[in-house]
């Protein structure tokens, strides 16, 4: 995995990042953490395609099957690069477990300069934060959950970077700022964060 943020593309003015990783692994939470601290935009994959279906994802996987599924979520994940180039909106990204499993999604992203953090959490880890969450049609049982995670860890691998999700959302939000990233170099941040405090 390469050390430092690409920068080619449509998108190499425009800060954007993509979390990828299974489910449970934290890309939600962390994005819109991710997103708010640094001041950017945050857009989460598997919500645009709730909005835009205006159904359910379990919902969406029944009446129309993952094949249609992974349509749409290419899709949308088109829709929102082209959103903030248009916009100009410097963006955190969190994709949907799957999204970056599908063939030609690491290419797609690399051609459009996008760097992708891959948060990568204990399998363990992963099944307790799943186990106790619904509405996850791909989360059927222990087995079939591990094999689906055995089968694409070598998508996930092919992201730039890999930070470690299996602690609190705050701990994984520093780290990658601790590392810069997010194409935010930390000291920057400190400096930007330490202007922004109110004067006592
Ligand atoms: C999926 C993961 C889900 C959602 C859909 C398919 C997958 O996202 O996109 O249920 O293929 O692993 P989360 O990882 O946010 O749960």
């Amino acid at each position: 995995m390469s050390q430092t943020p690409t920068s080619r593309g449509p998108l190499a003015r425009i800060p954007f990042v993509c979390l990828a990783g299974f489910m449970g692994s934290g890309k939600s939470t962390v994005g819109a953490r991710l997103a708010s601290q640094l001041g950017w935009r945050f857009v989460d994959l598997d919500e645009r395609i709730e909005a835009t279906s205006g159904i359910t994802i379990p919902q969406f996987f029944e009446r129309h099957g993952e094949p249609a599924f992974r349509q749409l979520e290419a899709d949308e994940l088109r829709a929102a690069l082209g959103r903030a180039v248009e916009q100009k909106e410097p963006t955190i990204l969190a994709l949907g477990g799957g999204t970056y499993a599908q063939p030609g999604a690491p290419e797609f992203l690399r051609n459009a300069g996008v760097p992708v953090i891959w948060l990568d959490a204990r399998i363990e880890v992963l099944l307790s934060r799943c186990m106790t969450m619904t509405g996850r049609p791909l989360f059927r049982d222990e087995a079939s959950f591990r094999a689906l995670h055995t089968q694409r860890i070598v998508s996930y691998q092919l992201a730039d970077f890999r930070v470690d999700s299996s602690g609190d959302a705050a701990a994984v939000v520093a780290e990658i700022l601790r590392r810069g990233i997010a194409g935010v170099p930390a000291a920057d941040l400190e400096a930007h964060l330490e202007l922004e405090k109110p004067k006592s």
